[in-house]
């Protein structure tokens, strides 16, 4: 029998699939791998639950929240499941790397069919179809050591793909849950992201966004030097590919060598998210960031000088334990500073083994609600401003589609990452206009494409 047939569904059984995924670009990409399986077993996409033969639910624990939000829907799919019980519910991701939790949904949620971890996408086909005739919950977590290559992924849309080049994380930071859970730092061989990317760019793809919870530190398990400034110079001459994006860089490692392979990579855009996390020299040491405001300012300021055009984001943490009203001063000192184009802001949470869940000094919950409310209103101010400046300048944009608010309007990206919306028609899309800017908001810009 050919794996084909044995990953057939059992007739009678509903064909359809859904991916539900939580957190990062780093488990979309897993979803999208997910999703490629079960085409592959034979199964077809769907958006309606009570149908699906196979709902799979992809897991983010990096906070408390984005927990809360799981739980939340196993809760409401017990009535689902009720309606239609031949559904094969699995559970995979992030969340189910952690043992304790594994067990816990296993106990919580009899009707959850498959737990499964990130390093076990290759048996999911195994999984399901031993669940298809089986009662008991099948769990399978292994520590997530391999490299995922050869799963076909089902990407979303045909214009921009994420490509993870590395996976898992080394650093440790000492609030962060993601090195426990995805596992040591594992890159991926520079030919068979260059082979990927190529296939991308010949079925008409033009973005691509290189993934990695530290991507400049892209090589080293290989023994590279330099490596993420080499990936970028042998990515970039790829024929019909227009622009190459990658996330997250990590300070520490943004050295000069990659800051001179992007300016001599044209397709590389201008647009670098550099999370500082926090703005004081004593919380990012108890952090163990691996660097002082110092070395970051110095850094965004070099990054500047070459790259003038270039849009700077962040990940920005308030209530890390410990943290005085100066520290955190310090990181509001930072927004003026640098002057972010926006920042992700979060509000330091508790991971259990975490070194962080033990430290002294938790900031209890009222202060950190004030202080990252202080955060945000500052920060939407400077983003306002900054969107404002843009009036009257010309910016390149990939059209990527009409836009969902207005039916006259098509929506695409600058190379600086800014959303751009202007009048025009749905033929335009997967293709680059020169648009000046009439109008900056918050969270956009508005504006007209110049004659070609
Ligand atoms: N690897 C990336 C980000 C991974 S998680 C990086 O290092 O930049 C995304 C963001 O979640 C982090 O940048 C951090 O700001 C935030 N985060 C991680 N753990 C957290 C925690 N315990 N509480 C609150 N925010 C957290
Ligand atoms: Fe977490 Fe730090 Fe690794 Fe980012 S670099 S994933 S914040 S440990
Ligand atoms: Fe969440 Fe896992 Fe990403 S914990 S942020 S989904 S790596």
């Amino acid at each position: 029998m050919s794996q084909q047939e044995l990953f057939t569904p059992i007739s009678g059984q509903d064909n359809s699939y859904s991916v539900i995924s939580f957190g990062c670009q780093m488990n979309n990409s897993d979803s999208e791998k997910i999703s490629g399986i079960l085409e592959q077993m034979g199964y077809n996409s769907t958006d309606d639950l009570e149908k699906a033969g196979v709902l799979i639910i992809n897991t983010c624990c990096v906070r408390e929240t984005a927990e809360n939000k799981v739980y939340g829907l196993l809760g409401r799919l017990r009535k689902v499941k009720e309606k239609n019980p031949q559904l094969i519910i699995g559970v995979g991701g992030c969340m189910t790397q952690v043992e304790e939790t594994a067990r816990h949904i296993k106990k919580r949620y009899p009707y959850v069919n498959i737990v499964f971890g990130t390093g076990n996408l290759h048996q999911l086909p195994d999984m399901i179809n031993k669940a298809l005739v089986r009662k008991e919950t099948l769990m399978e977590i292994c520590r997530p050591e391999s490299i995922p290559e050869g799963i076909p992924a089902r990407r979303q849309g045909g214009l921009k793909a994420w490509i993870p080049v590395m996976y898992g994380c080394d650093n440790f930071c000492t609030y962060c849950i993601v090195p426990h859970v995805r596992g040591r730092e594992r890159s991926r061989q520079p030919q068979d992201i260059l082979k990927e990317t190529r296939d991308l760019a010949e079925k008409g793809f033009k973005e691509i966004t290189l993934l990695g919870q530290n991507v400049n530190s892209y090589g080293k398990d290989l023994g590279m030097k330099n490596g993420f400034g080499n990936l970028l110079t042998i990515l970039n001459p790829i024929e019909g590919l227009l622009r190459i994006r990658f996330m997250t860089s990590h300070p520490r490692d943004f050295t000069d060598g990659l800051i001179e392979a992007i300016k001599n990579a044209d397709k590389v855009c201008e647009h670098f998210h550099i999370p500082i996390q926090a703005g004081s020299n004593s919380i990012l040491k108890k952090m163990n960031r691996g660097y002082d405001r110092e070395y970051y300012l110095e850094l965004i300021n070099k990054i500047r000088q070459h790259i003038p055009a270039a849009a700077i984001t962040s990940d920005i943490m308030v209530g890390f334990p410990g943290e005085t009203e100066r520290d955190f001063l310090d990181t509001m000192d930072i927004l003026e500073k640098v002057r972010y184009d926006t920042a992700f802001t979060f509000v330091y949470n508790k991971r259990s083994g975490t070194p962080a869940e033990r430290m002294a000094d938790q900031i209890p919950d009222r202060e950190k609600t004030r202080r990252i409310e202080i955060l945000i209103k500052r920060q939407n101010q400077i983003s306002l401003e900054i969107n404002e400046g843009e009036t009257g300048k010309a910016h390149q944009v990939l059209a990527e589609g009409m836009s969902k608010t207005n039916p006259e309007m098509v929506s695409g990206r600058t190379r600086t990452n800014k959303l751009v919306m202007f009048p025009g028609k749905e033929g335009n899309t997967g293709r680059t206009f020169a648009v000046k800017i009439k109008k900056g908001t918050l969270t956009y810009l508005e504006g007209e494409a110049l004659p070609e």
